[in-house]
């Protein structure tokens, strides 16, 4: 086939309404940002677009629970997640913001185009309203029972449970979100895209022309939308905060956040050539761009049956591919931010990447383990011993070793210099493995350019692999002890220990062309060490034997990789299941992670040491207020006497006991338990409860006589 003209590559617009976790790394920017940067070492003409996507009301109902306003919100989060994709190595060529003066005038020139072609639809509609709150209640606005699997709290738009697409009317018992009121109906009039209309296209264009390149579970997606008939789909919203549809009469109306933000990657393309210099027509306009969209699977049916509608009926190029990805569950249950149980890309940041015994090799070590185990065909999971175990024992034990191992000899036995490479006694092992990295090269293209990022990867791990095999079996440590008179190896060892690590080192830099771009920092670091500059790491490169000129003299080898030790993996699932239970205390409604019971059950199993009991400081008290917090059903507000000393202590008892009932109460408190924000109040220390055989809550408490501030041991 003919390569492409130029690449227009997309990752999904991340929702600036909060952190976003390694699982949506995984599913979106990580795969792109590797094939981008093999395409890049291939000198192709490749855009990389992104940018936030900023409206929506994902983004209003966030500012309702931070209580500020939607403009606060995707200010702070955009600029978390353009640095955080920065540190992780994600390299966009602009990571743009739908709310830029430019993405507004994009979207309402394309939707202007739609209207005035006829395109459109106007209807008039019952919806959904709030008669308290005085608004229509779009998409996330209504919560429901799903009608699928019964989750009590679906919203309008989408069941997060089972994943299934709603529109309100599906949902059983409706609420509004924002008095919690069963909504009234109200008529209003939207502008509908006809998707019914173009079913022959879609059917076409992708049961048809891409039944054999599109992923199976992408063309099983799009297949049941199409069997289950298309319907028209409103491309307004009644909200304040969004794109204005550009008409006269339409105050109060904006473009749907489904219409807008894929547009997104136009405007952000707009804005990157303005930047640049550059013409961005040609990519969004001549057929011999290809485009590619990387998204998670939530995302399916907007890339590639709405959008595609979309970009069909205003004279756009269609997307080539759409490598979706399944999702990342973790330590055994669905990765959730709003239910604490994830590992946001900010948190990862914070505590392996600027550490002191972190940077960017612990950007590395994240992306190895996500791309060896991205779900591209099924769903995956993270855990942390994976994760150690993937970096120990591959990273460091193979890789790092076997450049180590190169350098370290070639210091010791070559004076540091690249050796030459002995024509006469070159033997099969010598050949096999200037063969192998050949094979792996071509390997490797086959896989990236057919999205299989997993087996591409294990390829160059697998090539690394072979390098340490290589080395084993020819032994220079053991064939440098054939001295002659003056103490150095003989001539003939010497050879042969030229031609080891003649191999190894040009092994070594093609090392660093394939794992590029997986692994853009060690490269990187390869390079230093190597004393080349980063041309080398051109793809072109990739298969070559003559990469390192002989008598070249090289650095000393850098650390690539460290261990993750077993007290990390330790701590990180600690943190895990302490942020869960946080959450679920302070989001009444929130489901806990099952997983959190099977911890708490194991760790009561652990053996501490009497040193540890000790550090635990208990002393008995009286409650002596106590009122509700909030917002919080949960919890309760007490304020403990502890003899010496009053504290304010956050309790998750609220459901158990009525406030005015506890005054006076006798307790044991832990008192060095490190202070702890829930629901901006300052809890500092935790009262000791216990269940009865009903699960009722009861006080631990002391007898009545025991004066408050007693030390309890
Ligand atoms: N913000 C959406 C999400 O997080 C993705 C938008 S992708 C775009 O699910 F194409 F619309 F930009
Ligand atoms: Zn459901």
């Amino acid at each position: 086939m003919k390569s492409p003209k130029r690449y227009l590559i997309t990752s999904a617009l991340p929702y600036a309404n909060g952190p976003k976790h390694i699982g949506h790394l995984a599913g979106a920017y990580l795969p792109a940002d590797i094939y981008v940067r093999y395409l890049r070492a291939q000198k192709r003409d490749v855009v990389y677009v992104c940018g936030s996507d900023e409206h929506g009301a994902a983004i209003t109902i966030q500012a309702l629970k931070e209580g500020t306003t939607p403009k606060a919100i995707v200010d702070k989060y955009h600029a978390m997640l353009e640095s955080n994709m920065h540190d992780l190595g994600i390299s966009f060529d602009i990571y743009h913001r739908t709310s830029a003066p430019i993405h507004h005038e994009t979207a309402q020139e394309f939707f202007t185009a739609l209207n005035e072609k006829g395109d459109l639809q106007l209807k008039e509609t019952e919806q959904y309203y709030d008669e308290e709150a005085k608004t229509f209640l779009a998409d996330r606005y209504i919560i429901g029972t799903c009608p699928i699997c019964s989750n009590e709290n679906a919203y309008g738009d989408q069941c997060e449970k089972c994943g299934t697409s709603l529109s309100p009317e599906q949902l059983i018992k409706p609420r509004s979100t924002l008095s919690g009121n069963a909504p009234s109906k109200k008529t209003t009039t939207h502008w509908y895209l006809p998707l019914d209309k173009h079913e022959d296209f879609l059917r076409k264009w992708i049961l048809e022309d891409h039944k054999s390149d599109w992923k199976t579970n992408v063309l099983g997606q799009c297949k049941g939308w199409l069997d289950n008939g298309l319907q028209p789909r409103a491309v307004t919203r009644d909200l304040d905060w969004g794109v204005a549809v550009p008409l006269p009469d339409a105050t109060g109306k904006v473009l749907y956040v489904w219409f807008d933000a894929p547009i997104g990657y136009i405007s952000a393309t707009k804005q990157w050539a303005k930047d640049n210099n550059r013409d961005w027509k040609p990519y969004w306009e001549d057929k011999e761009t290809k485009l590619v969209h990387f998204i998670g699977k939530d995302n399916i049916v907007f890339h590639c049956i709405i959008f595609p509608v979309m970009l069909q009926l205003h004279g756009n190029i269609l997307p080539d591919n759409v490598p979706s990805n399944e999702f990342m569950n973790l330590e055994g249950d669905k990765m959730s931010t709003s239910r604490g149980w994830s590992i946001e890309m900010e948190e990862y940041i914070n505590d392996f990447v600027k550490k002191e015994n972190g940077g960017d090799m612990m950007v590395d070590a994240l992306r190895y383990y996500l791309a060896a185990i991205a779900p591209e065909t099924k769903d995956s999971e993270f855990t942390w011993k994976g994760f150690q175990d993937a970096l120990n024992s591959e990273l460091v034990a193979i890789f790092g070793n076997f450049v180590n191992r190169t350098f370290v000899l070639m210091h010791k036995l070559c004076k540091g210099k690249v050796p030459p490479l002995h024509e006469s006694i070159t033997d099969e092992l010598d050949k096999k493995l200037l063969a192998d990295i050949q094979q792996a090269k071509k390997n490797i293209e086959v896989h990236i350019e057919g999205y299989k990022f997993r087996d591409a990867l294990f390829e160059v791990i697998d090539l690394a692999r072979k390098g340490n095999k290589y080395m084993q079996d020819k032994e220079p440590w053991i064939v440098a002890k054939n001295i002659g008179e003056d103490g150095n190896p003989t001539l003939e060892a010497q050879q042969k220990i030229d031609n080891c690590l003649h191999v190894c080192l040009q092994l070594t830099a093609n090392l660093a062309v394939l794992i590029n771009p997986f692994l853009p920092f060690t490269a990187k670091k390869l390079c230093t060490m190597m004393k080349v500059v980063d041309k080398m790491l051109e793809w072109e490169n990739a298969g070559k034997s003559t990469l390192l000129s002989v008598g070249y003299s090289l650095r000393a080898p850098e650390l690539l990789f460290r261990k993750l030790e077993d007290t990390e993996v330790s701590e990180q699932i600690e943190k895990l299941k302490n942020k869960s239970i946080q959450l679920m205390e302070a989001t009444p409604n929130n489901q806990p992670s099952a997983n959190i019971e099977t911890a708490a059950t194991e760790q009561k199993k652990s053996m501490i040491q009497f040193d540890d009991f000790a550090k635990v400081d208990l002393k008995t008290g009286t409650i002596i207020a106590a009122e509700k917090v909030e917002k919080a059903d949960k919890l309760l507000k007490l304020e403990v006497d502890l003899g010496v000393e009053k504290r304010t202590i956050v309790s998750g008892i609220a459901l158990h006991f009525e406030p005015s009932a506890i005054i006076g109460q006798k307790v044991v408190v832990v008192t060095n338990l490190a202070p702890r924000k829930m629901r901006g109040i300052e809890s500092n220390g935790m009262i000791l409860m216990a269940e009865n055989a009903d699960g009722k809550l009861q006080f631990v408490a002391a007898n009545e006589a025991t004066n408050n501030g007693a030390n309890v041991s």
